[in-house]
């Protein structure tokens, strides 16, 4: 290997080996409040009045705040002036991203991911070890996936709705769904990808199916605006109850949860429940056929595994699952992060 490129490649492995810290400079930022107190106050905020603020030693919070500078999430004015001190304030994109009160908040998803972080990530070298006994070993009852890692607390939902808010509206056009009348999201949780393709499809009607305790959150929390009141929230277990009538069901992070015996059961009853040449819309993490990526997909296959027993799959696997309880016209759209698409059919008359 050349010189340069060797260093090159010594600098890459350093980095991701280092890309810990990264995530806990962030995480501690986040922890400690700080992105949401600079959101509240109207002027930039000096590491002084930051530190009183969140009731922390002054001068480590100068340097975590100079670290949150160093990695883009905050600006430093008058950074090199000797004699007064720097202020801080929000990037356009940390308000935007980080902050609890916008509409984009990611902050939950990035605080649900810090709570990952201890475990069950450490115990990911046990897991490989272990196997699907790992589980048990975790005390996750199979198939009672909901009951073990869901909860209906204000910050799991908001971390549920993170992702599908952003991205949501890249779903909603991932292909053209505009034949669809009546399009359901199973496992809709609080409702934002069905906000998405409310906007996206004017003339559908939008339902959510979930679980009651979820759909009692969800109603109690919904948007109050036209997109908002087009979304109706319907209870029940797609395990043990019938599916809403629809021309199209959406599972968006729904399949990745389960075990290949599972997921052919909602499969099927999602098929069962279809008119002919009614649609359906997976939504995952999606692995290329030969596994070597997309990165966003192997972080979450391995978060799969820890957290569910399940996993990520391939394009090539969900043609495979789909084709086997009956689909056809199986068409997949590659992952364009974080999200991959797949849309099937059943058979038409
Ligand atoms: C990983 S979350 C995905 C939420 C949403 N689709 C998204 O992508 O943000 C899984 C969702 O499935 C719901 N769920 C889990 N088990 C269920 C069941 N047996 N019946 C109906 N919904 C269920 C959970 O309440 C949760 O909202």
């Amino acid at each position: 290997m050349a010189a340069g490129g060797a260093e090159h490649e010594a600098r890459r492995i350093l980095e991701i080996a280092e890309g810990f810290m990264k995530s806990q400079v962030l995480f501690t930022g986040l922890k400690l409040g700080i992105f949401d107190l600079l959101d509240a106050s109207a002027d930039p905020m000096t590491a002084v009045s930051i530190s009183e603020g969140i009731g922390a030693d002054t001068d480590a919070t100068k340097r975590l705040l100079d670290a949150c500078t160093g990695l883009g999430f905050l600006r430093k004015l008058n950074a090199d002036n000797e004699t007064e001190d720097g202020k801080y304030q929000l990037t356009e994109a940390s308000r935007m991203f980080l902050t609890t009160s916008s509409p984009t908040n990611l902050a939950d998803w990035v605080g649900h991911l810090a709570n990952l972080y201890g475990s069950p990530w450490a115990d990911l070298p046990m897991a490989i070890r272990e196997g699907p006994a790992f589980s048990t070993h975790r005390g996750l009852e199979r198939g009672k996936t909901f009951k073990d890692i869901y909860s209906t607390t204000k910050g799991f939902m908001g971390a549920m709705e993170g992702l599908p808010t952003v991205f949501g509206a890249k779903t909603a056009s991932a292909f053209n769904l505009t034949e669809f009348q009546n399009i359901c999201d199973i496992g809709g949780c609080t409702g934002p990808l069905a906000y998405h393709l409310a906007a996206a499809y004017p003339k559908a009607s939008i339902s959510v199916f979930d679980l009651p305790e979820v759909v009692k959150v969800a109603v109690a929390r919904g948007p109050d605006d036209e997109q908002g009141q087009r979304v109706s929230f319907l209870p029940g277990d797609f395990f043990h109850d019938p599916l809403p009538p629809a021309d199209l069901y959406v599972v968006c992070r729904i399949l990745h949860d389960w075990t290949e015996d599972k997921v052919l059961t909602i499969l099927t009853k999602i098929h069962d429940s279809l008119p002919p040449g009614g649609g359906l819309l997976v939504v995952e993490h999606m692995l290329g056929d030969d596994k070597t990526g997309p990165e966003v997909a192997h972080k979450y296959d391995l978060l799969m595994m820890l957290c569910t027993g399940g996993r990520q799959r391939s394009g090539r696997e969900f043609q495979r699952l789909l084709s086997s309880v009956g689909f056809q016209e199986v068409t997949i759209r590659r992952t364009t992060y974080p999200f991959g698409h797949v849309l099937a059919r059943k058979q038409r008359v």
